[in-house]
């Protein structure tokens, strides 16, 4: 048999693997179970045993071709000793930012508060389960993490006016984050994930300032990440120009959004290509699923292609459409 680690990121135009943006998370019914029990999302990602059991889920009841930790990208502030809180109805609540405090964290405290993080992934890539698939480690991009550390809740109005007010405030924080974000990928790789993905959720928000704030700091990120020989997926969602995030930062796989035309990623973009299609499109019926998924299918025949979404998979999606869907791309021809 061919050796099918690293399948996702396949250099190979014959098959499509899946897997799915959040695939362990609210709409599965034996997720909800666990998080009824533990109100306190932070503490749930830190009980290495509950983290992989729900890593693994997904794969028990759809057979994915890649599992992702279940962890979250906040857990870097966390670590740095900012807060976090996740209220119902309302998402991620952080508390002061206090740059001394976080100036003072170093790598072996960082590790220590993370470990059971590190623990979860040496637990899941060791079930049999994932004997021949992939184990995806995660990170947030630094802009993205810098968002959340001065925004301190999801910035779904924007980031305000006075955002880039503190320059030199700005400068330290990413500093530190960038050299986090290391640690934590190195770590992640350490316990056994084998393929690393970055999530710049909010790289569409920002209009000027792309090369200082996603550029550069998520190409050291890159390169870093490749040179520990683990192949690295962006995730720049909402960025506007493709072609040109791709030919700076250099990723081995690029994850795209569900607004931009696939068409014109198949044109201008060469490495392997992740996602697409809109979340939403789980919310309607198998006959428009088909419709769309086939369109991702079509465009990409000829390009290595892994099927994924353009966002994280809803809470209201329905689990016989998660099926219909997994069944669609393995039967394609
Ligand atoms: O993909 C997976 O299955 C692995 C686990 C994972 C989670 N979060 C678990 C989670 C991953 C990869 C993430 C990444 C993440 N976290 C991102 C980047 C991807 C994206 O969606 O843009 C971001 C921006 C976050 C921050 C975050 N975490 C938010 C905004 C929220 C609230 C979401 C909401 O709708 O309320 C979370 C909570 C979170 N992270 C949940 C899960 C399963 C839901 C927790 C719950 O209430 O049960």
């Amino acid at each position: 048999m061919t050796p099918i680690k690293n399948c996702i990121v396949n250099k190979d135009t014959r098959s499509n693997p899946i897997w799915l943006m959040r695939q362990a998370g609210r709409y599965l019914p034996e997720f909800r179970e666990i998080r009824k029990n533990n109100q306190d999302f932070v503490k749930l990602c830190l009980n290495e045993n509950l983290s992989s059991e729900i890593t693994l889920q997904p794969i028990k009841r759809f057979g994915f071709d890649a599992a992702i930790i279940f962890s979250d990208i906040l857990m870097i502030p966390f670590a740095i000793n900012q807060d976090v809180k996740f209220e119902k109805g309302f998402g991620p609540k952080l508390g002061n930012l206090n740059i001394d405090v976080i100036s003072k964290i170093n790598e072996i405290d960082f590790t220590n508060k993370l470990n059971p993080v590190y623990n979860a992934i040496s637990l899941t890539a060791q079930n049999t389960l994932l004997k021949d698939k992939d184990l995806i480690g995660f990170v947030g991009a630094p802009w993205t993490i810098l968002v959340y550390m001065i925004n301190k809740m999801s910035p779904k109005k924007g980031i305000p006016e006075n955002f880039f007010n503190d320059i030199s405030l700005l400068n330290n924080l990413l500093f530190i984050i960038e050299k986090f974000i290391k640690l934590h990928i190195k770590n992640q790789i350490n316990a056994g994930a084998n393929i690393i993905q970055i999530f710049d959720s909010w790289a569409g928000l920002l209009e000027n300032k792309i090369p200082e704030y996603i550029y550069n700091p998520t190409f050291n990120i890159v390169e870093y990440t490749k040179k520990l020989g683990v192949p690295v997926i962006c995730f720049p969602r909402g960025i506007k120009n493709y072609k040109e995030y791709c030919d700076i930062v250099k990723p081995d796989m690029i994850n795209i959004d569900y607004e931009v035309d696939p068409n014109e990623i198949k044109k201008n973009i060469k490495i392997p290509v992740q996602g697409g299609l809109d979340p939403k499109i789980l919310l309607t019926n198998k006959n428009n699923l088909k419709k769309e998924v086939e369109k991702y299918l079509a465009i990409f025949k000829d390009h290595p292609y892994s099927f994924n979404l353009g966002h994280g998979i809803l809470p209201e999606t329905k689990i016989d459409l998660v099926k219909e869907l997994i069944s669609i791309v393995r039967n394609y021809k």
